[in-house]
């Protein structure tokens, strides 16, 4: 859903996207490819991180570490690593519980594994079509990034920006991605509430 969304929106502002999977011949992926035109290609984890430069993790959260491995250390080396994944586990049910929080979060995890890769972590707090269409809600709210490099920050802030995303908080480094990562609970039980996951938060001082 998410690596569609984003991949889609990233084709129509014109770049060209692989969309990486476990295997080269993912049905989904290949009907993304055929939906998207000439600029929009699809392989394996390995290719798509060798294709990108710059390259968005769009896995379930609890096997991401898996699936950059697959990607391979060296496709990913020196490279920006967007990273949209929530660590939710729904293995008892829900609401889903986080496996990774408190002390430590997926995002820094990640950071640790790949040293040389620029780990930002952004866009995880919001639904996907929102994600990449923050003009479908009248007031927008915030969009939450955090990540050790800055010039990677900056990067990615461009490239939100040209979402539609106007309020940006640079949380600062890349273990601000506890307190997005933890948001996760309180944005389950808000999507029950209110019956849609057309929201976001906004913050007002
Ligand atoms: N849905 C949303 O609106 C939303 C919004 C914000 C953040 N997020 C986060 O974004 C991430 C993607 O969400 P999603 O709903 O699009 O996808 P998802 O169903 O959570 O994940 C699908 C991806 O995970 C890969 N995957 C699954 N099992 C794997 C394994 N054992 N080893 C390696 N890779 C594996 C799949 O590979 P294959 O292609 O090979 O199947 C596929 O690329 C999640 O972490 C989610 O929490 C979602």
């Amino acid at each position: 859903m998410v690596g569609d969304s984003l991949g889609t929106k990233l084709i129509s502002l014109g770049h060209k996207v692989m969309m990486g999977s476990r295997t080269a011949d993912n049905e989904k992926a290949i009907e993304w490819t055929n939906r998207n035109g000439a600029h929009a290609s699809n392989g394996t984890f390995a290719d798509a991180a060798a294709f990108g430069e710059i390259v968005f993790n769009c896995t379930s959260g609890k096997v991401s570490l898996e699936a950059l491995q697959l990607a391979g250390r060296e496709n990913l080396q020196g490279k920006i690593l967007v990273d949209v994944a929530n660590p939710l586990d729904f293995s008892n049910g829900m609401p889903p519980s986080l496996t990774i929080s408190n002390t430590d979060s997926l995002g820094e995890v990640i950071q640790r594994q790949f040293t040389d890769v620029k780990v930002i972590k952004a866009l995880n707090t919001v639904n996907c079509q929102l994600m990449v269409n923050p003009g479908a809600l009248k007031d927008p709210g915030n969009i939450f990034i955090c990540g050790n490099d800055a010039g990677a920050k900056a990067e990615v802030e461009n490239l939100i920006r040209s979402f539609g995303w106007e309020k940006i908080i640079d949380l600062g480094d890349i273990s601000a991605a506890r307190g997005t990562e933890q948001l996760l609970p309180l944005w389950v039980r808000l999507m029950g509430k209110l019956g849609t996951p057309m929201f976001n938060f906004s913050i007002v001082q």
